[in-house]
């Protein structure tokens, strides 16, 4: 009898629950329901646990087209706080649903959070993963793929098919057990191998791979153009993609249309993506390698060890692929191949793209700068007899409490916005500080590398012109050399050792928006800060407010209501407390109810 009325009122909780969070009105609406978990798996031969998304590694496809409303019902079956980020996806006035620490509380373990955005005028090949705490080391990542909607040209022919790669560095050690590494100081050191859709290397060299690996095997039809989204989605290895005997026609980067040029292969740092056509114009006589090798790493030897092998076969292949790898850029001399090849990266500015002209910014090289921001990023430094990396000698810390909600609640004191914004020989600090910026004004910024290997920054919420790269200190006569007319659009972009990369942005989209170091372990340790757009009288009234399931934590987690629970079995300890008391709460009122008739 208690058991049925206590399962009655869990229903009619979830019933309330669900009525909370309104349907977005207008386009389509796709709504999915992920359950996050762990999964065991042996990508290089060795068992360890994984995040799975619907126990797939790597995630589903969010396959989706411009404009829609996306519903992404998520379930934390972790035994650590999650959230998902959307690498590219622009959130327009919404950074509620940005899935980074400064503007969401994390799900708890064994809750379940919706996220609910628009795709609002955006196309092309981006990716989803967990952001907090190295977790994107273990997995958890997956394709966000936009489509253009029929109205909207595409400049280049339907291809015959679409083929996702997830090309990274791999450890075969655990994310805690990296991070606890990282802690103790201590560097990652060379990853153990490669992985490509999750799966270790093909067996391309019988002393190198052990037998027995499951390797990724993409078939095609001769004579058929594919085209291939592909991103680095790895811990810290800059890789150099290519596919043999194949031609690879550059078409998009992170959401832009390209100036179409061939490339024999190409530099694909952490967090980046493009998509290629590839014509099947090869004679099959053999199966074909697809190899992403580690590019602008030490010359230690183990390093040629590692190599990401998947296989290209035609469905009329006469046999498998043998001999070595294709050969990977000699530039050792040559520091400039791999920033030519990266400035040889244009738009095409006169192919339509989903939204061709955010706020006038098409003819973006004839627009005055506003504000601009140096960033350095230096050597690890000591704070507190703590080793950290730092951006203009800041650590971010991040504060319990997120910085967007903070600000709806009008509370002072969790951050402040004295973020320096040139480089200086200030004692390195740890702080949770953020950078002013002006609504509707253009931001110039740029990215000085003090280090020895390659950086990769992203910017949450736009995409930047990069306008300029070089070796050097940056100096505001370096303008002088930037490409005014055709420079890429995306929002991840590579810094070279000893030098400065330029990016302009046009900041029409108001919010508090994440800057990082897509190295995993570089933003561990402090490589990050946050943006705040707003109007000088606060944020804009054209933001969207928050939403009805906002989660609360930090200072606000008293504004937290309990969470009923579908799935407890893997909850911690402080998700099934608040469910036993929610039920008790439930259960006496009804005991009350029922004693009192
Ligand atoms: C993704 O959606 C597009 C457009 O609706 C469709 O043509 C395509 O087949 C879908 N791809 C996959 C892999 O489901
Ligand atoms: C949790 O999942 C349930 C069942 O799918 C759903 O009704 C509810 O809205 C979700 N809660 C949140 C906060 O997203
Ligand atoms: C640029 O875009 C136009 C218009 O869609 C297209 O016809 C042309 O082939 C593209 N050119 C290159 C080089 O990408
Ligand atoms: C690019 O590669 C394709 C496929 O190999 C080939 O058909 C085409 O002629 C190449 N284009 C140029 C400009 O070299
Ligand atoms: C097919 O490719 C093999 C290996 O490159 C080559 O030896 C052979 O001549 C090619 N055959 C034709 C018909 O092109
Ligand atoms: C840009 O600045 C220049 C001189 O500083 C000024 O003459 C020009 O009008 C400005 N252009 C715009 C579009 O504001
Ligand atoms: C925060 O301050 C604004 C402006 O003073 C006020 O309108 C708003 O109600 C305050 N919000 C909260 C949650 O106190
Ligand atoms: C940042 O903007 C806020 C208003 O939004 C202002 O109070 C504060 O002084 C600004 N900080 C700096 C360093 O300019
Ligand atoms: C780092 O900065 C110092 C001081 O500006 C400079 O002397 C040194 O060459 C720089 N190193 C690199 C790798 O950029
Ligand atoms: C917010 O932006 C709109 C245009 O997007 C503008 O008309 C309005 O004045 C702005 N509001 C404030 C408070 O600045």
């Amino acid at each position: 009898m208690l058991a049925r009325v206590v399962a009655a009122a869990v229903l009619a909780l979830a019933a309330v629950v669900a009525s909370a969070s309104a349907a977005a009105a207008g386009d389509a609406t796709y709504p999915v329901r992920w359950e996050v978990g762990y999964m065991t798996v042996a990508p290089l031969g060795v068992s360890q646990k994984v995040i799975a998304i619907n126990n797939q590694f790597p995630g589903p496809l969010l396959n989706v087209t411009t404009n829609w409303n996306v519903r992404v019902n998520v379930q934390n079956n972790l035994d650590e706080p999650l959230l998902l980020t959307w690498d590219g996806i622009q959130m327009r006035m919404n950074s509620w649903q940005d899935g980074v620490a400064g503007t969401n509380c994390p799900i708890p373990p064994g809750w379940n959070w919706t996220y609910q955005f628009q795709l609002k005028d955006q196309i092309g090949s981006f990716f989803y993963f967990p952001s907090l705490g190295l977790q994107r080391a273990a997995g958890g990542y997956g394709p966000v793929t936009v489509n253009n909607r029929a109205i909207v040209p595409v400049p280049f022919n339907q291809p015959d098919g679409d083929i996702t790669l997830f090309i990274g560095d791999w450890y075969t050690k655990s994310h805690t057990e990296l991070r606890d590494m990282l802690d103790d100081g201590k560097d990652l050191g060379i990853p153990d191998g490669i992985l490509i859709n999750a799966k270790g290397p093909y067996r391309y060299d019988t002393t190198l791979v052990p037998e027995g690996l499951q390797y990724e095997i993409v078939g095609v039809e001769p004579g058929k153009t594919y085209r291939f989204r592909v991103h680095n989605v790895g811990t810290s290895t800059s890789l150099n993609f290519r596919i043999q005997n194949h031609n690879m026609r550059l078409v998009e980067a992170e959401g832009t249309y390209t100036y179409q040029q061939n490339y024999t292969n190409l530099d694909i740092h952490v967090g980046q993506s493009y998509s290629f056509l590839v014509s099947m114009d090869q004679n099959a006589s053999t199966d074909y390698y697809i190899v992403a090798s580690p590019r602008f790493v030490s010359s230690e030897a183990r390093w040629h060890d590692v190599n990401g092998v998947a296989i290209l076969q035609y469905s009329n292949s006469k046999g498998s692929a043998s001999g070595p790898l294709p050969d990977a850029p000699d530039d050792f001399y040559d520091k400039y191949y791999s920033m030519n090849q990266a400035r040889s990266i244009r738009m095409n500015v006169s192919s339509g793209a989903a939204r061709p002209n955010p706020q006038g910014s098409f003819r973006y090289g004839s627009i005055n700068i506003t504000q601009t921001f140096v960033l350095k990023n230096e050597s690890p430094l000591r704070i507190d007899g703590k080793r950290r990396r730092t951006i203009n000698r800041v650590s971010y810390s991040p504060p319990e409490t997120p910085l967007r909600l903070a600000d709806l609640h009008n509370l002072t004191g969790v951050y402040k916005t004295d973020f320096p914004t040139m480089p200086s020989n200030a004692p390195p600090r740890r702080a949770s500080s953020v950078l002013n910026a002006s609504y509707k004004g253009f931001l110039e910024m740029v990215f000085q590398n003090n280090e020895t290997d390659v950086q990769t920054y992203h910017l949450d919420g736009y995409s930047f012109f990069v306008v300029g790269m070089d070796y050097g200190e940056w100096t505001p006569n370096s303008r002088g050399s930037y490409n005014k007319w055709d420079a890429i659009s995306r929002s991840t972009t590579q810094v070279f050792p000893g030098g400065w990369t330029a990016v302009l942005v046009s900041l029409d989209n108001v919010g508090i928006w994440n800057i990082r170091a897509e190295k995993l372990d570089n933003w561990y340790n402090g490589q990050e800060v946050y943006v705040k757009v707003a109007d000088p009288l606060g944020y804009n009234v054209t933001e969207m407010i928050a939403p009805d399931n906002t989660l609360y934590c930090g200072l606000l987690e008293h504004l937290q209501k309990p969470q009923i629970h579908e799935t407890s079995k893997k909850s911690s300890g402080h998700a099934v407390a608040r469910w036993s008391t929610q039920l008790l709460a439930t259960v006496s009122l009804i005991v009350t109810a029922v004693i009192g008739s």
